[in-house]
């Protein structure tokens, strides 16, 4: 009996984000509704490079973000050969304690928006341009994005994604080589190396801002259909 309150409070919960989201109804698109199964088929992961990328950034002492504060290198997590990876800014305090990336509150706000699209985060990619916390979470410097955007760039090379999604200002203006704001730059499809690149507000910034959950429930739908398509 408890379990079917609980599994009725967690629907009312999911349905409730979706709405947030923007969502008002559910496909009845069969290749829409499909995809989602499908690509729980995850190849095996037997990939040996990114564990050399990390090797290569070892004790990582390039930029002073090393003498700040930071408790460890938070490095990327998914699957290598992930079609649809995720690069967010930088850690913050709970990535920092974990070693993971997003898995604070705007972490846990991008696991839902990952499924709502019908994916976990296992069957996707998540890395930051930033491999460690800046102080009080101020923004990378660029000498900082300058020594660590190798790192993501031969994270991106590797799994070799088919989309990728530029969560926030940082990650877009990384990829794209642009200082155009995320609000101009989202909305349309780059490229970046062979992946096609779908720019969208930070899940922290949604946090802040829910009125533009709409605008990145429109961006993450159309980075599954270049996904599926
Ligand atoms: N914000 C980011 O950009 N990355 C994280 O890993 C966490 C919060």
């Amino acid at each position: 009996m408890g379990q079917h309150v609980n599994s009725r409070d967690q629907l009312a919960e999911h349905l409730k984000f979706l709405t947030e989201l923007g969502i008002d109804g559910i496909s009845r698109d069969r290749v829409w509704r499909a995809s989602g199964r499908e690509a729980r088929t995850i190849p095996s992961a037997t990939d040996v490079d990114l564990p050399s990328i990390r090797a290569d950034l070892g004790d990582c002492t390039r930029c002073k973000l090393h003498t700040l504060g930071r408790r460890q290198i938070v490095f990327g997590v998914g699957n290598p050969h992930a079609g649809l990876m995720f690069v967010g800014e930088a850690p913050g305090r709970d990535e920092d304690a974990q070693g993971i990336p997003f898995v604070g509150r705007a972490g846990q706000l991008l696991t839902k928006m990952i499924e709502a699209i019908g994916l976990t985060r296992d069957e996707v990619y998540i890395a930051n341009v930033i491999k460690c916390r800046p102080p009080g979470n101020r923004n990378p410097e660029p000498d900082e994005v300058a020594a660590c955007e190798p790192f993501l760039f031969r994270q991106v090379e590797t799994i070799h994604p088919k989309v990728i999604v530029a969560l926030g200002a940082f990650a877009a203006q990384t990829l794209l080589k642009t200082q155009e704001s995320i609000s101009r730059l989202r909305g349309r499809i780059y490229t970046y190396s062979s992946a096609q690149v779908i720019p969208t507000f930070h899940p922290a910034y949604l946090l802040r801002s829910p009125d533009r959950k709409r605008d990145a429930w429109e961006d993450l739908k159309k980075a599954k259909s270049l996904l599926d398509g």
